[in-house]
């Protein structure tokens, strides 16, 4: 049987975030209604942060009002606070993603406080959410390297997890803020988790800031996840962490998955013109690979100069 893998697409907020100009809601609006058709998973729409932390993305509720929804899409948001959470809520959210750093001083850069103070935080966003249908995942940043403190421990990682699996999330997902994974340390630290916390949906979130991104998805694949984040694109940054680039490009993912021969559910050609709108949108060249070289089924004519040695 085939092997299913669950694509979100995150460009709305991790991409827009970090864009150097102002992209219209409805352009954000127009990006978001064609990933909702491309048969990606969730789309994570945006986030209900400070619009002085992340002044892009101060129109969150006029895009969740503006979306066509489908309904087979989780729509995510990225909340990091219990006024994140309220106007979540409001805006009608299917899930809210929570997050921390594993370290220390990235936490400190993106959100003013220590690890310890977010989870307390967390426990109060929990009960405004108690009663209500939306569904919690807890996202752990920096969680394998910090371009502050460097090496992070995997005991660092899963105290994280615990306290989020304390609180009660459905899943965890793991975020290499700045590109710094290698394949190997993917590979071992999915392992341990998956078998530490055998019930949780774990989730994987890498940048491809120094080209590890695709053999990082490989690698996690290879310790059992399924679930995968990337950026149309390829766009994508942390405006918190230095040096922070795009996020694996999702149609690079997919097109590398489905041509292994796993079943993503994604139409690939819609994801493809989403990418090219988004390209027109934002107004400078994507990272991404596959939208400028075309898929690798795509065939050219060959030279006329072979012509007659062709047809002999
Ligand atoms: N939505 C809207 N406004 C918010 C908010 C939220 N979730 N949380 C706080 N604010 C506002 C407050 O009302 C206050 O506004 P005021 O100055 O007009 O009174 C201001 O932001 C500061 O609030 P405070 O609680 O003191 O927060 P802070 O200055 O310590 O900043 C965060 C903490 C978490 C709100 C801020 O750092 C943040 O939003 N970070 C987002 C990081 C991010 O998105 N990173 C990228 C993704 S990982
Ligand atoms: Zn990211």
């Amino acid at each position: 049987m085939t092997q299913h893998i669950f694509i979100h697409d995150v460009v709305a907020r991790d991409g827009f975030q970090i864009e150097p100009s102002w992209i219209p809601t409805e352009r954000k609006i127009e990006i978001i209604d064609m990933l909702s058709q491309t048969g990606v998973a969730k789309v994570e729409a945006t986030s209900f942060v400070s619009p002085k932390a992340v002044p892009n993305l101060r129109d969150a509720a006029e895009v969740m009002a503006g979306i066509r929804r489908n309904p087979g899409v989780t729509y995510v948001a990225l909340v990091p606070n219990v006024r994140g959470a309220e106007r979540a809520l409001a805006a009608k959210a299917d899930e809210i993603v929570l997050v921390v750093s594993a370290s220390e001083t990235h936490n400190r850069a993106n959100v003013r406080r220590s690890v310890a103070e977010s989870f307390a935080g967390f426990g109060e966003v929990l009960d405004v959410l108690r009663g209500s249908r939306v569904g919690v995942v807890g996202a752990i940043a920096t969680a394998f390297g910090c371009p502050f403190e460097g090496v992070v421990s995997e005991a660092q990682v899963i105290d994280c997890v615990a306290r989020y699996v304390d609180l009660g999330v459905r899943g965890v997902t793991f975020g290499d803020t700045t590109g710094m994974a290698n394949p190997k340390q993917v590979e071992r630290l999915a392992r341990a988790l998956a078998q530490r916390f055998p019930d949780l949906d774990l989730t994987l979130h890498f940048h491809n800031t120094r080209g590890m991104g695709l053999a990082n998805v490989l690698a996690g694949i290879a310790a059992g996840v399924v679930r995968f984040e990337g950026c149309l694109g390829g766009l994508g940054g942390c405006p918190f962490a230095p040096g922070a680039t795009g996020n694996v490009c999702t149609e690079d993912v997919v097109h590398m998955l489905e041509s292994m021969g796993y079943d993503t559910g994604v139409d690939l050609d819609r994801l493809l013109a989403a990418s090219r709108r988004l390209g027109e949108i934002v107004g400078h060249e994507l990272p991404g690979q596959v939208v400028k070289a075309g898929k690798s089924s795509d065939l050219h004519p060959p030279p006329p100069e072979l012509e007659p040695t062709l047809s002999r």
